[in-house]
């Protein structure tokens, strides 16, 4: 596959298209310190990126818009150049608050519609605006889920033009299928968001989604910030990995240029973060070599089928995805 920085997106199955790498602004700690997010927001724009991943829960949300803004302002790119990508937060599945929950979005962004919109999570949780509801016993507070009638509320948001296309993050394969399968769909998801680095392959949730379509979106593509609050830590760290590093010699790249190509090479989309300008401008520097049909191999054959991000905190949920193989 050939990829150039400039103009590599890839087809979206409804008419529309993605950037191969965009910026994460998923911040520990939430929120991040203010600015941060806004200047580096800045500096991916200046260095060539247009995708941006969001959310109303990274509480950042004003910083992505008034930096996209900005450099409109600017003249440095124009709306239709930039990609954002918002998601549906799980105490908003209830059909009659999806449309307002990414007005809410678009009023924080100061934006008329985002590109992509993603049911983050699939499960659904209390509905109202406490983000993680829980009981006076600190027990999680959920929600009955109806997968199909969240989805025809999004599709309503589409044909009203608030959102370009649709997708979502965190599904395994029944609940795509559900999706797929539903009497009267008009909008197919176009991608799904998910944990996928050579750590965590991906091989048939990938196979499942190329046939039908589906974008393979790569959450923490780096393998995340290890924060042992809400990271997987027995997985070892995926950047220290010697085989990856001794690629990063010959190629004469860091580790996390190594594993975003190995994605990139094989039509999946990264969104890696950084806050840090030299960081940022690190990962976008992998469309000036590839490696070798060999050399993917021996990457897909690091993965080791665990989780960085395993929410277990939420494993009793009805619709907790990560019970199925894929
Ligand atoms: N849908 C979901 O459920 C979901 C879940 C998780 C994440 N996401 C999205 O995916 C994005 C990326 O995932 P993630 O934030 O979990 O993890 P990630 O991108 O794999 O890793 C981010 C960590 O790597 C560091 N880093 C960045 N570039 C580096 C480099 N070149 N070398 C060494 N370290 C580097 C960052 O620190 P610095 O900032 O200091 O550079 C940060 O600590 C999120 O920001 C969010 O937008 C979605």
């Amino acid at each position: 596959m050939s990829l150039s920085a400039t103009s590599h997106r890839i087809p979206l199955n409804d008419g529309h298209s993605v950037p191969i790498i965009g910026l994460g602004t998923y911040s520990d700690p939430v929120p991040s310190p203010k600015g941060l997010c806004a200047e580096a927001v800045k500096v991916a724009i200046d260095t060539g990126y247009r995708h941006f991943d969001g959310a109303y829960i990274y509480k950042n949300e004003h910083e992505v818009g008034e930096a996209i803004r900005e450099k409109i302002a600017e003249g440095k790119v124009k709306r239709e150049d930039i990609f954002y990508c918002g998601k549906l937060w799980a105490t908003h599945h209830v059909p009659d608050m999806v449309r307002p929950c990414l007005e809410r979005t678009l009023k924080i962004l100061k934006l008329d519609y985002v590109d992509l919109y993603i049911v983050e999570i699939p499960m659904a949780f209390k509905p109202g605006d406490e983000i993680y509801p829980k009981d006076e016993n600190g027990k999680w507070l959920y929600h009955e889920s109806n997968l199909c009638a969240t989805w025809e509320a999004l599709e309503a948001c589409k044909d009203a033009g608030l959102v370009k296309s649709l997708g979502v993050s965190n599904f395994n394969r029944r609940q795509l299928e559900l999706i797929l399968n539903k009497p009267g769909l008009k909008h197919k998801p176009v991608s799904n968001q998910v944990e996928c680095h050579p750590y965590f392959t991906q091989p048939k949730l990938l196979k499942f989604c190329q046939q039908h379509d589906i974008v393979i979106i790569a959450y923490s593509p780096l393998g995340t910030c290890r924060n042992p609050s809400w990271v997987n830590v027995y997985c070892p760290p995926l950047l220290k990995d010697a085989f990856l590093n001794s690629l990063g010699e010959k190629y004469n790249k860091t580790p996390a240029q190594i594993v975003l190509r190995f994605n990139i090479q094989r039509g999946v989309v990264v969104i890696p973060k950084s806050f840090n300008p030299e960081r940022i401008k690190e990962n976008f520097q992998i469309f000036d070599f590839s490696l070798t049909e060999e050399e993917m191999k021996n990457i897909e054959a690091l993965n080791k089928n665990i989780r960085f991000v395993q929410m277990l905190m939420w494993s009793d949920h009805p619709e907790y995805p990560f019970h199925d193989e894929y």
